[in-house]
Formats: C-alpha cells, structure tokens, sequence
C-alpha cells in the first residue's frame, strides 16, 4: 500500500485548507431553523482516510464522517471544498480517461443533490449559500468535460477530492433524511408498513479485481442476527459469468481499507445472484439448474440440488444483466430464491427455501415477466422488482407480499452511478441494499413508512 500513503498528501492538503475560515460566508450568519453543532471542531470532520490502489493504478478512498453533525456546518465546508476543486481543475487541466467519466457523474450527482436539499431548505441564507454551492458543482462539472493533458497522480488527487465532496453532500443528505423519517429502525425489525424511499448512492469503492470485472455482486451477512458483521464482495471473471473468486472481510472497516481479508476461489457459480446467509454462500451452479452452498468458514461445497423447473442458461435472466437466472435473496423472514419456469412463462416466481435443506418450503407466482425487469431483493418477506428508467435511474415499480399474496405497483425511484445494476442484495441488520455497480461497490439506505400507532397487537 506504498503508493496510497503519498496519495493521501494531496487529500490531507485539501482537509487541511478547511478547518479556518469559510471565506465570503457571512459570519454569524447561521439561520435559526438550522441546528449547527458549532462546538464541533471542522478537523474532526474527517475520522479517517482509508486508501487503496487497484490494479490499473487507480486510489480510490472513503471518507466516514460522524452523523452528528448539522448540514450548515458541512455546507460551509463544502462550499470550500468546490472552490479549492474549482482552482484545481483551473490550474491542471488534464487528458479524458475512463475515471473521469466517473467523476463527471459523481458530480453532477452532487449537483443534483443540491438541487434537492434547496427544494426542501428554507429560509433565504442557506439559500444563498446552495445557491453558490450548486453553481460552483455545476461549474467543477463543466470544466472536467474541458479536461486535457494531466499525469495519473492529479487524476488520483481529483478522485479523491471527488470523494470528499460525495461524502459531505451525503452527510447533508443523511441529516435531512432522518429528519423526514422519524428514528432509524432497530436492526432486523418489520415493524414497518413497507418500502418508503430509497437514499441516493453512496460509492464505497472499486471492486478488488478491477474495472475490467463489470459483472459481480456484494453484500453484507443478510441473516437477521445482530452479531454478524461479514461483508463479502464476489466480482464475476471478466466475461461477466463465472463467480470463481471471493473474498470474506470481517468488518466494514476492513472492506474499505481492503485488509484483514481472505480470499477464496469456488468454482464454478453462474451470474451474480449469489447470497450469504448465516455464514453460508449460496449460488447457482455453472451450467444447471442446481442451487450450491458453501461454508464460509472452511470453503466447502456442503450441498448442491436441483432447483425443480427453474430455467437457467440465460434463459430468463433480468434485462441488461446476463446469467442471473437463478437469484438468492435474505431478509427477516429467511432464504429466498428468485427464478423463472417455463411454466410461468418466464414470470418470476419467488420461493422460500429451508437452509439446511435447500428445500422448497413455498412458492409464490407474480405477475411480472422476470427478463423484463433489471433486478430484485426481498425485505420483510416483500419481494421488490426493479427496472431502468434510463442509463441514471431505475424504478422500484412493483411488490408482492409474500405474507397476503398481495401485489401492488410502485413509484420510487433509485439513482445509479452507472448503466448497469449487477448483484443487489438487502441487509436487515442496517436496512441498506448492497449494489455491484458496474465494477463499483456503493450502497443505499432505505427508509419504510412509518406503521400506524392504531395497530395495537402485532401480526401473528
Ligand atoms: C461559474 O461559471 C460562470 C460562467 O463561466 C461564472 O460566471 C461564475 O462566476 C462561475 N461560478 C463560480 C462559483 O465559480
Ligand atoms: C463449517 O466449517 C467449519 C470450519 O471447518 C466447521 O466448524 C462447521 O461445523 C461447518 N459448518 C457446517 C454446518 O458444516
Ligand atoms: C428443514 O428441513 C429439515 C429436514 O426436513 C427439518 O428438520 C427442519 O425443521 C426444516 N427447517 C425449517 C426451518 O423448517
């Protein structure tokens, strides 16, 4: 990790450019409907700065930044940083490459971000200063579209100083969040009238293996059980199909810092439906219908069957994403398979499996063609289908209930960095979904309605 330390300089430069002075803000000019903690030091703002270098000599870092504190503190932080990205990008104009695709999109989510938390701020201060905000976003944006002529090391320092931004505006976001949410869930509860709205995502890193690995799937041990903390990231070979390779991290630390890991190969599994559950992957078998487990501890194949009807092969997998006929899902309620038959026309049909046995427990048919659809996951026994609304956005357009055998329609909308959405996995331990975007790692939080008080026993 040599190369990361001297890429953390330029970071550590920026960081330390912030602490002082928020120039051209009004001092005291703090308006009364925000909360600012001004007791909060800005340099604490920043715990750690992890760092990685993956293979094509790429660093890519993530920021964990307490929640604790108010958006205007951070605004004014932010607005500091566009302004030393702005004089940046000034200074170094630099060569198109891959990355800055990324960028670019990184900022105009940002800037759309703004957007959003101007609709919903009041009072005409914190407007003034999104306002300049925005258009300082709107510019670093249009200026990385004019980039020409630059090394790798600024390229590196643009990723990183990009990351910070992401992090803060997150952090502003996270704070309105829970504002409109209520007190976040306890870890593994249903004590909720179902799926609200989805955060918009947050990039956690590149997968270990490289750009070229575009197909893959991620997550976090999706058994209800409050003492897991296994984060596991299984990117696909580069002909996105063999799930050959992963690796086990034990803590979410560990994955961001891509240490204290270990990784193992498992041939062969089939697309990037995969699931961890309890300690156990399971994945579709290359080449079958039959449905494989593996101990996690020892990497040991300890059951593999056939999974009755389920078309495979590319037969009825999701739209835009190949060989994922035969997807796992793990909520509160269990284990879940998600597939297609030929007797149901290829419309997906989900199952609940027994996780010793792989066993079908049940089985439910919905009414939505599977290869129509870009992905599914389960939460509280609910399964939710999503589909592309454009190369940005998905929609989470549709669930079925598993518990009443009821199905309904749905609006909610899902930003993505990039095209293609590969593995999608839902954690009930911190409610978020675990996503495999195009070779990136990134995350949503998801927020439920709010069950009515008026329910006085809980459902048998
Ligand atoms: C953004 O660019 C426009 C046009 O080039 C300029 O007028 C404006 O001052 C810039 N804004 C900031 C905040 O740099
Ligand atoms: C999984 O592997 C570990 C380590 O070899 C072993 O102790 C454990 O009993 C195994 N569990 C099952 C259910 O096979
Ligand atoms: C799974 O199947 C086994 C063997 O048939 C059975 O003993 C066990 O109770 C089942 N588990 C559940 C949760 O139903």
């Amino acid at each position: 990790m040599q190369p990361a330390l001297a890429l953390w300089i330029p970071l550590l430069q920026l960081l330390l450019v912030l602490p002082g002075q928020p120039q051209s803000l009004k001092e005291e000019s703090t308006p009364s409907s925000v909360n600012c903690d001004q007791n909060q030091p800005a340099y604490e703002l920043v715990k750690r700065v992890p760092g990685s270098v993956d293979e094509d000599g790429l660093c890519h870092c993530v920021v964990h930044l307490p929640n604790n504190l108010m958006p205007m503190n951070q605004l004014e932080q932010l607005q500091s940083i566009t302004r030393v990205l702005m004089d940046k990008y000034d200074q170094e104009l630099s060569r198109e490459a891959p990355t800055y695709n990324l960028l670019r999109l990184e900022l105009e989510g940002a800037r759309e971000l703004v957007t959003q938390l101007m609709a919903k701020e009041g009072g005409s201060e914190t407007e003034d200063l999104l306002s300049q905000l925005q258009s300082q976003v709107a510019n670093a944006s249009l200026k990385l579209k004019l980039l020409a002529d630059s090394d790798q090391r600024s390229l590196r320092a643009y990723r990183q100083e990009v990351d910070v931004l992401e992090g803060r505006l997150s952090d502003c976001e996270r704070e309105k969040w829970q504002e409109a949410s209520g007190p976040p869930l306890p870890p593994g509860s249903c004590a909720h009238g179902g799926l609200q709205k989805v955060s918009r995502p947050l990039v956690v890193q590149l997968n270990w293996r490289g750009y070229s690995h575009m197909a893959g799937v991620w997550g976090r041990d999706s058994a209800p059980d409050l003492d897991s903390s296994l984060y596991w990231v299984a990117p696909l070979g580069k002909n996105g199909r063999y799930f050959d390779y992963y690796r086990l991290y034990k803590s979410y630390d560990d994955l961001v810092l891509m240490k204290n890991y270990v990784e193992r190969t498992m041939g062969y599994g089939d697309g990037s439906g995969n699931t961890v559950y309890e300690n156990f992957m399971y994945f579709n078998y290359y080449g079958t219908r039959d449905i494989a487990k593996v101990n996690l501890s020892s990497n040991t194949l300890v059951l593999r069957r056939p999974l009755p009807s389920a078309t495979y092969n590319n037969r009825f997998s999701y739209a835009g994403v190949s060989w994922k006929d035969i997807d796992f899902a793990g909520d509160e309620k269990g284990l879940w398979v998600l597939y297609a038959t030929e007797e149901s026309k290829g419309n997906l049909v989900v199952s609940r499996l027994n996780t010793s046995t792989l066993a079908v427990e049940k089985t439910w048919r919905t009414s939505q063609y599977k290869p129509a659809m870009s992905g599914a996951f389960m939460a509280c026994g609910v399964l939710y289908a999503l589909r592309p609304l454009s190369t940005r956005q998905e929609e989470i357009f549709y669930a079925f209930d598993t518990t009443t055998g009821r199905e309904r329609r749905l609006s909610i909308p899902l930003d993505k960095m990039l095209e293609t959405l590969h593995g999608i996995n839902y954690s009930p331990l911190d409610h978020k979904l675990y996503v495999y975007n195009d070779g990136y790692l990134i995350n949503y939080d998801l927020s439920f309605l709010v069950r009515k008080q008026k329910q006085s026993k809980p459902p048998a």
